[in-house]
């Protein structure tokens, strides 16, 4: 690894036109999965990125040295399915080992936790937030295509077993198909130390052409968790975590909303993606990209990738990229999968 930090070239942070700084890395590590949500994913073949063109794990090492040395702090590793790719601890393991990063969090669909938790954990993983879209194997399986509740709540129970709370579940409603789930995963949260955190169903689908209308606004789904039981206000994390949390009164969880259509947080982000075939991205909704595989398989030295990443920020728009009008009419050219969530 040839990134080192000198004395005095300390190369400053990442910081954006509207002076946001990145602390925050979405690490997209496959675009493959063993799911295939109906709002994510089509049903039929999907055109996978060719291997050749999937990150190494030292291709992303380099990547998370220089943005660490710029100042993110925090890697969330996503996927499609994160867990699909092979030897996944060893990069948890090498990315642990990189000064300035404090926090490594895992977002998962939980089919492979059971078995990968704790080699994960033990490789220096310290959160996880599994995807949940129903509670009820019939339409768990209708929205994600495959059968697989009962390997993802023997996962989230191996979560609980070696300690790894709070785990957070994110569960993305699609009005018709899951919205009759509130009640039940509010009565998970009653009874389990887990966050459960409703997210507003966004337009990046490569899959069913959703609707508007089939989106349950956050507010909605308050209200109706409101009318079973008092939500008491804790807040954010931190000013730039999207879920806006509260206590469960009577439970052993909180529940939180994360409305990114609704009420867009794009004032507070802190995040750059890099997509699993090397991409850097500012936002989910970007269309503009930053072709740092390129760069890596180029020669190119270690100053260009920094003036790269660097540039790639500076052009952060302001966000509001989420426009309701164009909600499906204006269909993005990557998918979610392709992205990392
Ligand atoms: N809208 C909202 N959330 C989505 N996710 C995936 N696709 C969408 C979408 N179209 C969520 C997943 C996962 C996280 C990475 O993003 O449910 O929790
Ligand atoms: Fe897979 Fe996540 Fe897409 Fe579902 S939403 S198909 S779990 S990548």
């Amino acid at each position: 690894m040839n990134v080192t930090r000198g004395e005095d070239d300390r190369p400053g942070l990442l910081v954006d036109r509207f002076g946001r700084v990145v602390r925050s890395l979405r690490l997209s590590v496959t675009d493959r999965c063993n799911l295939r949500c109906q709002y994510c994913m089509p049903e039929g073949e999907i055109p996978w990125f060719p291997k050749e063109r999937i990150l190494t794990f030292e291709e992303i090492e380099r990547v998370a040295r220089h943005l660490a040395l710029l100042g993110v702090a925090e890697i969330r590793l996503t996927g499609g399915e994160p867990l699909l790719r092979r030897d996944l601890p060893v990069l948890v393991r090498l990315l642990s080992r990189i000064e300035g990063i404090e926090d490594l969090a895992v977002t998962t669909n939980g089919l492979l936790l059971e078995e990968m938790a704790g080699p994960l954990l033990r490789a220096g993983v310290r959160r996880f937030n599994v995807h949940i879209d129903s509670l009820d194997p019939a339409s768990f399986a209708a929205l994600s295509r495959r059968n697989g509740l009962p390997r993802v709540l023997a996962g989230l129970s191996e979560l609980e077993r070696l300690g790894a709370i709070p785990v957070k579940i994110n569960v993305v409603l699609v009005r018709g198909v899951n919205d009759d789930q509130i009640e039940r995963f509010v009565d998970l949260a009653l009874r389990r130390p887990y966050q459960v955190r409703f997210i507003e169903l966004m337009p990046l689908g490569g899959g069913e052409p959703f609707e508007m209308d089939r989106l349950v606004p956050g507010r909605e789904v308050k209200r109706r968790i409101e009318s079973m039981k008092p939500l008491l206000p804790i807040g954010r994390d931190r000013p730039s975590a999207p879920a806006n949390v509260y206590r469960l009164a009577d439970g052993l969880g909180d529940i939180g909303f994360i409305n990114p259509v609704t009420e867009p947080f794009c004032g507070d982000c802190d995040r750059i993606r890099l997509t699993a075939d090397g991409k850097i991205r500012n936002c989910l909704f970007a269309r503009a990209e930053t072709d740092i595989a390129a760069l890596l398989r180029d020669g190119s030295p270690d100053e260009s990738i920094s003036a790269a990443l660097r540039a790639a920020v500076a052009a952060k728009g302001a966000g509001g990229c989420l426009d309701l009008h164009q909600f499906y009419r204006d269909r993005l050219p990557r998918k979610m999968w392709q992205i990392g969530g």
